[in-house]
């Protein structure tokens, strides 16, 4: 995983330098304080792998691989706020909200959201691939994407454990998937990849993030506050229907494991992709 590494050094110095500024603007404070609190950087470093399996150059995907890490940690600040999760913990410190006010939390959220559609305007790659890239993240991102999962997600809170499977899977998809799979999408349009490819890259990431969202649901429940850097018992405190309120964990654990073997079949399309297997391996069995 040393090449994984590699890619989030170069991330965390790229978001550090997009987010540096005077500094005397609370809400850029906001936005550097979210994006540099550490997270795991998954989305960017699949979007940077797939980037160079499809044959292109990493370091001219670097803005879009900050772009869609400010959607993500846009997304966070706005799910911690007491409107939504309520959550007072991220990524091992206050959340936003906590450090910095509602409003002020909530700018920053907007700001990282509008930052990363500069970032991609700003990337020095040929004009149909940035406009690709907006095409794909915007819609991904967007309430036929997260956003519309954010909203179902609310929606099945009132619902309880009687929400439907088949309810909670479109719910992950849209609100989980749908940003791995714009990163994965975007990498391999970036690096130069086929039609046929970015639609695979898309249907890798679809399970990926359905797996992912499940672990994390899991984690919720068993996990160690410490070690994962937010609140445990949030979604039970919330009474958010889930893969674990509905089948318990052992089997939200088996459910997870199906779509993380889904993910590895089809990753087996991408010739190259050994660090991919090994990460997608890893991602199922995280305590963070
Ligand atoms: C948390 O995402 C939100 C979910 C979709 C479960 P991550 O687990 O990737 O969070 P960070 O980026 O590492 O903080
Ligand atoms: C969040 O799901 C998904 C997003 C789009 C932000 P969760 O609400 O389970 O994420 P955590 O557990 O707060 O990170
Ligand atoms: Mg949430
Ligand atoms: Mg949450
Ligand atoms: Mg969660």
């Amino acid at each position: 995983m040393k090449q994984m590494n590699e890619y989030i050094a170069l991330i965390d110095r790229a978001l550090e330098t997009a987010l540096q500024g005077t500094k005397d603007q609370q809400v850029l404070q906001a936005m550097a304080y979210s994006a540099e609190a550490g997270g795991k950087r998954i989305r960017p470093v699949l979007l940077l792998e797939f980037c160079r399996i499809a044959g292109g150059e990493v370091l001219k995907a670097l803005p879009l691989a900050c772009a869609v890490e400010m959607i993500h940690t846009y997304s966070l600040i706005h799910d911690d706020l007491p409107c939504m999760d309520d959550d007072d913990l991220r990524r091992g410190k206050p959340s936003c909200h906590k450090q910095f006010g509602e409003a002020t939390a909530l700018l920053a959220g907007d700001g990282l959201l509008t930052m990363a559609f500069e970032m991609i305007a700003g990337a020095e790659l040929p004009a149909e691939i940035c406009i690709g890239a907006v095409k794909i993240l915007s819609a991904r991102a967007g309430v036929h994407g997260m956003i519309g999962g954010q909203e179902m997600d609310l929606q099945n809170e009132e619902k309880g454990s009687k929400a439907k499977a088949e309810m909670l899977e479109r719910t992950y998809a849209l609100k989980t998937s749908a940003l791995l799979q714009s990163a994965c999408e975007i990498g391999v349009l970036a690096g130069g990849g086929s039609r046929e490819a970015v639609q695979k890259a898309g249907e890798y990431a679809y399970h990926l993030g359905l797996a992912f969202q499940i672990v994390d649901d899991i984690l919720d429940v068993t996990g160690d506050e410490m070690t994962l850097g937010k609140p445990i018992g949030s979604d039970e405190e919330n009474g958010k229907a889930t893969f674990v309120s509905l089948y318990g964990v052992d089997k939200a654990q088996k459910l997870a494991s199906e779509h993380s073997d889904k993910a590895l079949s089809t990753l087996q399309y991408f010739s190259g992709s050994g660090e991919l297997k090994t990460l997608t391996e890893k991602l199922l069995f995280r305590e963070k």
